[in-house]
């Protein structure tokens, strides 16, 4: 625990880059467990946008954890404020602090000019964190010369109030850099869990699949979209319907990190083999041979490789 707490104290300033919907929620989350937070924008406009967010979502937190004491909620409020400052200029937020999470739109290229840009600025300890859904870490981490401090940390959703984190590190990042990502984690209040730099980490891979078949579903006329929400809710046991979810992490980002899954062919060709058998097998046993043999041609059609 001691050498847990003293890794998560390693990590008191933060800058957060972007300041959208997942941006926001981070920073929310850090000044409200006490860090001091910088989130940069790139016009006056969406900081004052962040900022209206934060609050808003800062009153629904404090409701939740002062419901009948509403001085100390009042409190909190104001010094979780008073920890998070706005900027617009990056190379200066990112002088003094020890943590920098980019949230920025999903493009490789302005990525890559933004940590490139930072990197011989933050100091030497620094370490520099995306926040992508759908990029490779390794490839958003080439640009920097500090790739033993570089990894990912994935949030979700409404940032303050989904519990879960994924930490990702690439074969470079180092166990020092592993260990504070994970202790910060534990001190953001969230539970972390790891995973390699693959397409869509954990949930991402497991949940968009759920989300494009539920449109699939829609264009084919299955069922209506209401139903296909309440079904996966009343059946499944799913906090929001498919659909719905779909649009409430935007249908871009949804689609986004579909195409850039299908674009990784994350498969490799054994794997893809080694399914096709295992479906073979598995189908033969079931429903004999043709059956088995039309399930495995669909499954190798899907394989990005084949
Ligand atoms: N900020 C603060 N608190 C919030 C909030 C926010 N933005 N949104 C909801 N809450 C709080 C509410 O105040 C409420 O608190 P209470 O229990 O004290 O009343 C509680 O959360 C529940 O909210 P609601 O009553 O308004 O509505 P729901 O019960 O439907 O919960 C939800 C809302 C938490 C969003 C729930 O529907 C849910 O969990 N949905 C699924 C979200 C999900 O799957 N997220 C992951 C998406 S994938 C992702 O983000 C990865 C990325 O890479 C794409």
């Amino acid at each position: 625990f001691s050498s847990s707490s003293a890794m998560a104290a390693a990590i008191k300033n933060v800058t957060v880059i972007g300041g959208g919907l997942m941006g926001s929620g981070i920073a929310q989350v850090a000044a409200q467990t006490g860090h001091q937070v910088t989130i940069v924008e790139v016009n006056e406009g969406a900081l004052k946008k962040a900022q209206d967010g934060i609050e808003k979502s800062l009153q629904r937190v404090t409701k939740k954890l002062y419901k009948d004491k509403p001085a100390e909620g009042e409190k909190f409020i104001k010094e979780t404020l008073s920890r998070l400052k706005t900027s617009l200029d990056v190379k200066e937020a990112v002088k003094n602090t020890d943590i920098v999470i980019e949230a920025v739109v999903e493009n490789l290229d302005l990525k890559h000019k933004l940590f490139s840009s930072i990197d011989s600025i933050a100091p030497e300890h620094t370490i520099f964190a995306s926040n992508t859904s759908s990029l490779s870490i390794q490839d958003i981490a080439s640009v920097t010369k500090r790739k033993d401090r570089f990894g990912g940390l994935h949030f979700f959703n409404p940032v303050p109030v989904m519990k879960l984190l994924e930490v990702i590190r690439i074969p470079e990042t180092s166990d020092e850099t592993y260990e504070k990502m994970m202790a910060w984690g534990k001190a953001l209040g969230k539970t972390t869990i790891t995973c390699k730099d693959t397409p869509g980490f954990v949930v991402n891979r497991l949940l968009v699949p759920l989300l494009a078949e539920s449109v699939r579903m829609l264009e084919r006329g299955d069922a209506t979209a209401r139903d296909i929400d309440t079904a996966m809710k009343l059946g499944a046991g799913y906090p929001m319907g498919p659909l719905e979810l779909a649009d409430y992490v935007g249908n871009d980002t949804t689609k986004f990190i579909l195409d850039v899954s299908r674009a990784v062919a994350s498969w490799s060709k054994a794997s893809c083999l080694e399914l096709v058998l295992q479906n073979v097998l598995w189908f033969e046993s079931l429903w004999g041979k043709k059956f088995s043999y039309e399930i495995s041609a669909s499954v190798w059609d899907q394989c990005p490789l084949s």
